[in-house]
Formats: C-alpha cells, sequence, structure tokens
C-alpha cells in the first residue's frame, strides 16, 4: 500500500477506534456550523458511529436543540478533531442531515435508554432555553434525532518534530498540502 492509501486507511481506522474506545481523543470533536442568522457556532459532541463504506459520520442530538435547527436550513457544518496521541487533526466537511424517525432513529433510542444520557431526551425543557422556576413532567416522546453526516472532504494535518504534514482527502483524490 503507498503511503497515501495507509493514511487515508489509519484515518477510517481511529475515526472507528474513536466509537468504540471512551478514552480515544476523537471520540469528542467539535461540530461546527453556520446558524439561521450567518453566525458561527461550535460545540463538543460524541462520534457515535462510522459508516465508512457510505461514508457518514453519526450524532445524536436533541431535535429541539439550536443545532438541529440551523443544520435542517443550512447542512453544511465542520467536524473538527485533535488527538495528541496520534498527532493528527482532521478538519471533516460535511453536509449534515437531521433524522428524528425511522428504523434507525428507533434502534439508536434503545440504545440511549438504557444510558442516563436517556434523561436529556426526555427533559420538557428545550435545550438552550431560559431554566423555568419549577421543573415540569417528563416529556412523553423523546425529542432523540440522529445527524447523519456525509463526509465531503478531510482536511489532515499531521504535526512531527521533523516536519509537518497535510493533505486533503476526498473520496476519490489525495492532495498535498503545504502544512
Ligand atoms: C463532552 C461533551 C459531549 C457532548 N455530546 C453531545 C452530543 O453528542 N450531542 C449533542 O447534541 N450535544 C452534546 N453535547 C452538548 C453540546 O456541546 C451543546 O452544549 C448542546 O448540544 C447544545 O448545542 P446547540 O445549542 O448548539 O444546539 C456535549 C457536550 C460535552 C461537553
Amino acid at each position: 500500500m503507498d503511503s497515501e492509501a495507509k493514511i487515508r486507511r489509519a484515518i477510517w481506522e481511529q475515526l472507528q477506534y474513536a466509537t468504540i474506545d471512551r478514552h480515544h481523543a476523537w471520540r469528542l470533536p467539535v461540530l461546527a456550523n453556520v446558524d439561521e442568522h450567518g453566525l458561527p457556532q461550535a460545540r463538543t459532541v460524541v462520534l457515535r458511529e462510522v459508516q465508512e463504506a457510505s461514508q457518514r459520520l453519526i450524532i445524536y442530538t436533541d431535535h429541539r436543540s439550536p443545532k438541529a435547527l440551523a443544520l435542517a436550513v443550512n447542512p453544511s457544518s465542520v467536524l473538527v478533531f485533535w488527538s495528541k496521541a496520534l498527532s493528527w487533526q482532521l478538519r471533516v466537511s460535511l453536509s449534515a442531515r437531521i433524522e428524528t424517525r425511522g428504523e434507525k432513529v428507533e434502534q439508536a433510542w434503545k440504545t440511549v435508554l438504557q444510558t442516563a444520557a436517556a434523561a436529556d431526551y426526555l427533559s420538557p425543557q428545550t435545550p438552550g432555553s431560559p431554566m423555568p422556576a419549577h421543573a415540569g413532567k417528563p416529556a412523553e416522546q423523546p425529542a432523540f434525532a440522529i445527524i447523519i453526516a456525509s463526509v465531503l472532504s478531510i482536511d489532515w494535518l499531521e504535526l512531527g518534530a521533523e516536519g509537518h504534514r497535510r493533505a486533503l482527502l476526498t473520496a476519490d483524490e489525495f492532495q498535498w498540502l503545504v502544512p
């Protein structure tokens, strides 16, 4: 395998590990997008699933959250990953879609139900809204959604003591860049 193919392989392998290994730095990337006012937004999320064959990354969210609404209007987004252990940064350009129903959502919700995180999606209040004086009753329907983010390109940066390396990867191209 040439070095370009090896790098591509290693990137997808590490993304996959990050969904399994709780201590992998890439488990908690930052998701950035532009909101409906044209303003930048960024927040930490958990990388839940990686589908290399279809070049998709999966994140769970509350469909009432501002990011879910903003991504429905403008799907362009970026996930930024940094791993000190690898000395690798990834800036993944994405087109994100929100799914609130269907088999995939139901399956994911079943796994979340077995964790403490389930309560977040059953909260009667919308994320980011002012805290009410009295807690309401839990919502009857979970506000659970999945963000299906299709990878458009990956900007890979490796920091090295003897020099840095950088490349732009698309589905069928690999372009070395000046770091
Ligand atoms: C370690 C960590 C992990 C998080 N994981 C998620 C996540 O997987 N999905 C999510 O919607 N919010 C997650 N959050 C909360 C978001 O960072 C953010 O505060 C929230 O989603 C509201 O974002 P918004 O107002 O831009 O919609 C996480 C926060 C932290 C600190």
